[in-house]
């Protein structure tokens, strides 16, 4: 991977930049701005990995042709790695939880105190599914409700009703068949090819690291929210994945956010990911807004849920600072822990990164998420989005249970789930408005594919290199 660091604006001395290399003129980069910060932040922020990977249109058929979803259904579903779960879904030996993909389906449960399987949720008599797709619940048997086979917990057959009727039926032969399970950072993640990489292969060594410094198995899930999206699953993961689309869509945000100074990333072919300095003013508006403004756009807009209230600019009139400190002191209070050493960007900035194919992350302290996508079998135009808001597990040591998902129908707002953050909410309803519009308009469009920004929207080129890799059509 061609790492590099790349200073805003600079162009080389005798020509002009190499494709990828241009940056926001005339404003800091992610790097400027983190090596500003009172505390340092740590090697995995203070890193590059962009990569420049072509600038060729991308099929548009591979977001409204249902030929090309059947084949990713077939092939790269079928190939990945994938979040299927949080440990805290199955906390106990005999919980399980029925893990949905498309027209797959799998029992991931736990059967010891350190083991947890994936079952393929079909019954080996007539195919009966043993637990409904979405339920989850604690058994010591998965007993089929048809004609009433069953499975111990570790898969192994245990009856077969009139056994007289099955002298071909050896239970020996007759175990559940299991997808491959790996666990890390307290998520629970299957693939169903059993001559896959492993997760921390598959992941890298750069990130597999990035995922043991955020300990992310001491959080817990507060808030789980479900809703259909109006469009292909990949139109949906990607229009998360750049701060471009910032200033149009979401101008109410941007006083406060750095978009066209983001950082974006790469790493390997399943990895990418950005850091969104906020507590910055966006270069579209320089000249138009002073810190005041951003320090009370960040109090209003982001904090506010928070108890964070209204703040004044310090001595040294630096908003970002002023909220680093800020948030330091509110999340101090609300986990009983000392925070001096965590650095100003992990308690602002927003970092990003999408896990190849379902999986996206967001590590920070601020706004500890995940997002999770799923293509809806019965219709390539509609995804299933989850998002998981999580929080440091109490000091105390016990564990909450995570919360329950709130699912919303296709024409409720964000808004209306309870407990979420009414700005929170309209980001996202904002970004739902444009999908739709986004896959009606690829239909409509004369053009035969999307065109992307070097830097700014290398992830989506960089996630759909991913999807090449996977879909193989037949020639
Ligand atoms: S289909 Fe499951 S026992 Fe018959
Ligand atoms: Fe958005």
């Amino acid at each position: 991977m061609n790492t590099r660091t790349l200073i805003p604006g600079i162009k080389n001395a005798s020509s002009e930049p190499a494709k990828g290399e241009q940056r926001c003129p005339g404003a800091p980069s992610t790097q400027d701005i983190v090596a500003s910060d009172k505390v340092r932040a740590p090697g995995w922020v203070r890193s590059e990995s962009y990569q420049f990977l072509g600038d060729q249109d991308i099929s548009k058929d591979r977001y409204i042709d249902p030929a090309f979803a059947r084949l990713e259904m077939d092939t790269l579903w079928k190939k990945t790695w994938q979040f299927a779960c949080r440990e805290e879904h199955i906390p106990e030996v005999g919980d399980y939880h029925v893990y949905d993909i498309g027209r797959f389906s799998f029992i991931v449960t736990r059967v010891a105190p350190t083991e947890i399987r994936a079952y393929y949720n079909a019954c080996l008599h007539r195919g009966t599914k043993l637990r409904a797709s979405g339920t989850e619940g604690n058994t010591d048997e998965f007993k089929c409700s048809f004609h009433g086979w069953s499975w111990k917990l570790d898969g192994s057959h245990q009856e077969t009703v009139c056994h007289w009727d099955f002298p071909h039926v050896d239970p020996k032969d007759f175990s559940l068949p299991q997808a491959r399970v790996e666990r890390l950072g307290g998520f629970v993640f299957i693939n169903m090819d059993l001559s896959a990489p492993t997760l921390a292969e598959y992941l890298g060594p750069e990130i597999k690291a990035h995922f043991d410094a955020w300990k992310l198995e001491n959080r817990y899930i507060y808030l789980h929210v479900a809703k259909r999206l109006p469009c292909n699953w990949k139109l949906a993961i990607e229009a998360f994945m750049e701060a471009y689309h910032v200033i149009e869509t979401h101008p109410q945000v941007a006083v406060s956010n750095g978009d066209a100074n983001s950082q974006y990333d790469v790493y390997g072919e399943h990895v990418n990911r950005f850091i969104s300095p906020l507590g910055v003013l966006s270069p579209h508006l320089y000249g138009k807004h002073t810190e005041e403004d951003i320090l009370k756009q960040f109090t209003l807009g982001d904090s506010g849920a928070l108890g964070g209230g209204e703040r004044s600019l310090g001595k040294n009139g630096s908003a970002r600072q002023v909220m680093a400190d800020m948030f330091r002191g509110m999340f101090e209070k609300a986990t009983n822990t000392d925070l001096s050493g965590v650095s100003d960007s992990e308690l602002l900035d927003c970092y990003s990164y999408t896990v190849f194919p379902n999986t996206f992350l967001f590590p920070g302290i601020s706004l500890p998420m995940v997002y999770r996508f799923r293509p809806d079998p019965s219709d390539h135009r509609k995804c299933l989005y989850e998002v998981l808001f999580m929080r440091p597990v109490p000091v105390d040591g016990s564990r909450p249970m995570p919360a329950e998902p709130i699912r919303l129908r296709d024409d409720q707002s964000f808004c209306e789930a309870a407990g979420m953050d009414a700005g929170f909410g309209a980001i996202l309803d904002q970004d739902t408005d444009n999908l739709v519009l986004q896959q009606e308009g690829l239909e409509a469009s004369a053009k035969p594919g999307i065109t992307l920004g070097n830097y700014q929207e290398i992830r989506v080129r960089h996630f759909e290199l991913a999807i090449e890799k996977y879909v193989k059509p037949k020639a």
